[in-house]
């Protein structure tokens, strides 16, 4: 028996050779393990504001982006979110259980809000530190002059105290109940391993929590899920500046190689890939946009950094650059012959397929929990 494995992701399109090489080559490994589950999350992309014909757009795309990278859906199955009701369903009474202090604890909310409770503590400490100091050891003061050092470092507590309000004020509930939504998703399918990135750990503490928390005031009705960090995705940084990841949102164009990107581009790209100072092609520490390039020239070509390094030994950073970009380009030209070739019907047939593999699961599940909780049938 394999085991169960949920992962998703939200329809984002244009995505590049980092995401490929970090997450959706992954997935392909994962099919072949795992019996598993895969979901293009468009519940969770509108807790931020989305254009409904792009986000349609998106959703196909990316869909098209892992049926072209090899994921297939007589393997695993394949699924949009809000296709399947239950994830709504679910996510509501598991916000029943839900605590908001359980939600303000999440990274991804307090960076997306501003909003933590933890730093707001301590600037307040800080501020009444500021009254005791300024007040202490000085003689003969009057009442009045206490009076006027609370006002002057108390308006200071309570600016932090409005900064506070309105930021919680302004962040979208959607958001904000983002990983209840995400729990849901993990747990209808008595998911028993879920791969995600370190920054997404948290949120499958809080998918186990509620998974413990339920299965005790209600009986037992889920599977306590374990995470586990896809590490042996490659980090893939800039191609402009090796100290950054390789991401969407950079502000060059040539900061990333975007799955879609022709011949050309891809040539262009590298070309202009920042390198390290001396000429020698040797993977090192002291290297790192050298580094980078080898990375994705190894895990692309199959061959190791050993191979890199002695076929490169007498050639410099040029001959390197233009191997790179045919490896890279050799790697794209059949991906994206597969994406021109998938329809958007066949995509959607595809996805229909997948909800009601999806949904004969999902709706089991529903029915204890309704049952547990109390509902009627
Ligand atoms: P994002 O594009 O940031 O929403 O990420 C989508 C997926 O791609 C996540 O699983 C990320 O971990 C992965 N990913 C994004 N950028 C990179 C990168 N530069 N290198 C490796 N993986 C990445
Ligand atoms: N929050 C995840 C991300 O941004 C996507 C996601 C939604 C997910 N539901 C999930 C990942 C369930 C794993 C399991 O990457």
């Amino acid at each position: 028996m394999k085991k169960r494995l949920f992962s998703a992701v939200q329809p984002s399109g244009n995505l590049h050779l980092g995401n490929y090489l970090g997450a959706i080559k992954q997935w392909v490994t994962l099919q072949e393990d795992y019996e598993a589950i895969f979901c293009v999350v468009d519940l969770h992309a509108i807790t931020v504001p989305q254009d409904p014909a792009t986000l349609r757009k998106k959703t196909l795309e990316i869909v098209k982006m892992y049926l072209a990278a090899g994921i297939n859906p007589e393997k695993c199955t394949l699924f949009v979110q809000s296709q399947v009701e239950e994830h709504t369903e679910l996510a509501w009474v598991l916000n029943t259980i839900s605590k908001n202090g359980d939600l303000t604890k999440m990274t991804q909310f307090k960076d997306k809000s501003g909003m933590d409770f933890e730093r707001i503590e301590a600037e307040l400490k800080a501020a009444l530190v500021d009254i005791a100091y300024e007040s202490s050891g000085v003689p003969g003061r009057t009442k009045d002059d206490f009076r006027i050092l609370v006002m002057k470092s108390g308006k200071n507590i309570i600016d932090i105290f409005q900064t506070m309000k309105e930021d919680f004020n302004s962040v979208g509930t959607g958001l904000f109940d983002y990983p209840v939504l995400m729990a849901a998703d993990i747990l209808l399918y008595d998911t028993t391993v879920v791969p995600v990135g370190k920054d997404q750990m948290q949120h499958i503490e809080l998918a186990r929590t509620l998974a413990r928390r339920f299965n005790e005031r209600f009986g037992e009705t889920f599977v306590v899920p374990e995470g586990k960090l896809s590490t042996e995705g490659a980090l893939i940084m800039g191609l402009d500046d090796p100290s950054k990841k390789m991401s969407k949102s950079a502000e060059s164009v040539y900061n990333s190689i975007a799955l879609t990107d022709d011949a050309e581009t891809v040539r262009k790209k590298i070309k202009k890939a920042v390198t390290d100072s001396g000429s020698e092609i040797v993977y090192s520490d002291e290297k790192p946009a050298l580094q980078n390039l080898i990375n994705i020239y190894t895990l692309l070509s199959g061959k190791t950094k050993e191979d890199v390094q002695t076929m490169y030994q007498d050639k410099g950073y040029g001959d390197f650059k233009n191997d790179l970009a045919e490896v890279v380009v050799n790697f794209l030209a059949p991906f994206q012959e597969r994406l021109k070739n998938i329809s958007d019907e066949e995509v959607l047939e595809i996805l229909k397929a997948g909800a009601d593999k999806a949904k004969r699961i999902a709706e089991q599940k529903m029915l204890a929990v309704r049952k547990n909780v109390g509902f009627l049938s």
